[in-house]
This record gives C-alpha cells, structure tokens and sequence, in this order.
C-alpha cells in the first residue's frame, strides 16, 4: 500500500444500474481490509460540490449486495462540466482528506473522473452502465440485470401480441447504443431487430417482411427497436396504415435499470470494485477498470475514452439470419 493513501472517496454517477451496490460494497471493504479509511459520496459530483460526504464502515454496506439502483445516490451534475466546478471538487476532496476516488458510471462520469485526476486526486473509473458502450472493457455492472428483466418483459408482450395477432415494437434502452436491443432481439426471437449503429431507415423493407410473415402464417411480429432511434409509437401508427395489422408499441423505460441485480452483475461487480480499491490504494490514478476476455483490466482513462467500440459483426449477420 502507497504510504499516500489514507481515505478514499467512492461515489456512483449517472445513470443507476443494478450491480452499483455490490460495487459500491467490495470497494469500501477492499480498502477497509487494508487499513484505508472510506467516505461515501451522495449523488454523485454534485454531491460532492454539495459535500454530502459521509463516513462509511464495514456495517454501512451490509445487506445491499442484492439491491437494486445505488445507495449512495446519482445525479448528472452540470458544474462539474466546468473547470471551476472540478477545482472546487477537488478541493472538498482535499478539505475532507480524501486522498483518491473511485467513480462507478459511464464514458462522461469517466471524464469527471479524468478532470478530477487532472486536479490532483487520484481517481479510478469503474464501468457502470446498463447500455454496455464502454469500449474498454467486454461487460457493463447492470448490462446482465437490465436485458434479463427486459427479456423477460418482452417475452409478455410477445404472449398478447400472438393472442390478438398484433405486430408489437417494443423500445428498449441503450442511449445511442444497441446492445441491449442486439441481446434482447436475439434471446426474445424478435423478426425485426433495429440498432441505431445499423439502421438505415428502411421501414418499406420493415413492412414488407411484416406481410410476408403474416402471409406465412406468424401470428406475431415481433419489433425490437432502440432507444437511439426511438420514435416507437409513430413507426407503429405508419406500420399499421401500411400493413392493415394492428401493431403497438411497448416502450419499456425504466423498468430496464432497476431491480435485484443478476448473479453475474454480482459478482463481475465485487471483483471490479475490489480491483478498483487496490490499484487505488497502491497510488495509480486516471485508469478506468474492466474485464476482458474474462480477465480483468486496466486502462488509462485517455486511452479508455479514445477506444471505439462497435456491434460485433458476425453476432449482427446472425441476428438477422435467425430472424427470418
Ligand atoms: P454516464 O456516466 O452514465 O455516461 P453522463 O454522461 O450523464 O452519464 O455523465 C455523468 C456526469 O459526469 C455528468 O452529469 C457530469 O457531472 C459528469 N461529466 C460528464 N461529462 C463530463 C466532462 N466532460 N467533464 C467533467 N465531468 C463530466
Ligand atoms: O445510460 C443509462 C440510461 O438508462 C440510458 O439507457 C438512457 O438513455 C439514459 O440513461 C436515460 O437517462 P435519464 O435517467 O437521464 O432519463
């Protein structure tokens, strides 16, 4: 251990996502294990510049391995886009002796925690997203919760579109990205699978697989499209005049980042954390933690934020294969 490090600070940002508490709990015991003291940041950087900053101890993340959303808060918080914002961060850090952070979210709570490093205080970014668009790193805390809960939401909807013969299009999250539509339009059999990173905004072909399948005898259709191109209810208000099918549209919304998170946000959860606390505690700063190829890593957080990261090509030509 760094003879630096004396107290960290760990806080969750951005969007929740199931599997932050399991985070949030390795982190505070890893370092506590070691002799470094921990506080607890509310809400996220606003919290921070707010200084709602509490102690915590072995005891204050007992018994939250299985919940959902975060117990330390979240918020998006525009000061600390500003320089002046993270110079004040910084300060409060060094005001309440907090030596280094860890910072659970996505890519821009990673630029916080980039601009907090650049301030002076040792900072670790840990990826915690439901949208999986983290380039560094294979797995997401809350990717494995959020398409498991809408998996099983969709398989519902599939059970009344069949009964009434509907063509259903069911909106999932991801912001701009498609993972959680590529995983879920695969496991839920969708017949249409439309990614923002794919789509080339050819409802005509769209429509004429929907008469083809009814024509075959399908008694439902199934669309799963992304949050990244959105306009759900619209394209089902145009599908149905083009088709004469009853089609509705499911946008399922929040539902997708709460709940009990999954064994394996879990645990990928706990190991990270617990990586995150050690490498924070050895005195390494802007590297952001994930797992690849099954094995943990880690980067700078330049590097991390300069990767690309792109739907996999050959899960993407099956996914429209199986459809069919
Ligand atoms: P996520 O971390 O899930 O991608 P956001 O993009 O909303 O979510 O970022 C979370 C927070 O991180 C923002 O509200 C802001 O406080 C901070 N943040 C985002 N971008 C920057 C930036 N360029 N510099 C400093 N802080 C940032
Ligand atoms: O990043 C997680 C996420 O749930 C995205 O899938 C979605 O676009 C966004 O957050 C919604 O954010 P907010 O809570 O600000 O509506």
């Amino acid at each position: 251990m760094s003879d630096k490090i004396k107290t960290i600070g760990v806080l969750t940002s951005g969007g929740d996502a199931p599997g932050m508490n399991a985070a949030i709990r390795a982190v505070v015991r890893k370092a506590i294990a070691q002799g470094v003291s921990v506080k607890g940041i509310k809400k996220g950087y606003q919290g921070l510049l707010n200084e709602e900053i509490v102690d915590m101890d072995v005891h204050s993340v007992s018994d939250i391995i299985q919940r959902g959303g975060t117990i330390l808060g979240t918020a998006r918080c525009k000061e600390f886009v500003t320089e002046e914002g993270q110079k004040k961060g910084a300060d409060i850090c060094r005001k309440y002796g907090i030596d280094g952070m860890v910072v659970i979210g996505g890519d821009g709570s990673y630029r916080g925690a980039q601009a907090l490093s650049k301030q002076g205080i040792n900072t670790i970014g840990l990826p915690g997203t439901i949208d999986l668009d983290i380039s560094c790193t294979d797995y997401t805390i809350g990717f494995d919760t959020a398409i498991n809960t809408a998996m099983q939401a969709i398989d519902k909807v599939r059970d009344t579109s069949s009964s009434h013969e509907r063509c259903s299009i069911i909106e999932v999250m991801g912001r701009n990205a498609g993972y959680i539509a590529l995983w879920c339009g695969v496991a839920n059999g969708a017949e249409d699978i439309l990614l923002p990173e794919k789509y080339d905004f050819n409802e005509q072909r769209i429509i004429n697989n929907i008469i083809s399948n009814r024509k075959k005898g399908k008694t439902h259709h199934l669309i799963i499209n992304a949050e990244g191109i959105g306009h759900s209810t619209s394209m089902a208000r145009r599908i149905e005049a083009a088709t004469g099918i009853e089609t509705r549209a499911t946008i399922l919304g929040y539902m997708q980042r709460g709940g009990s998170p999954t064994c394996k946000d879990r645990y990928y959860a706990s190991i990270m954390g617990a990586y995150a606390a050690d490498i924070l505690c050895e005195g390494k700063t802007n590297r952001v933690v994930g797992m690849q190829h099954g094995v943990l890593v880690d980067f700078d957080i330049d590097e991390a934020l300069a990767m690309q990261k792109d739907i996999p090509e050959y899960e993407y030509e099956v996914s429209k294969v199986l459809s069919m």
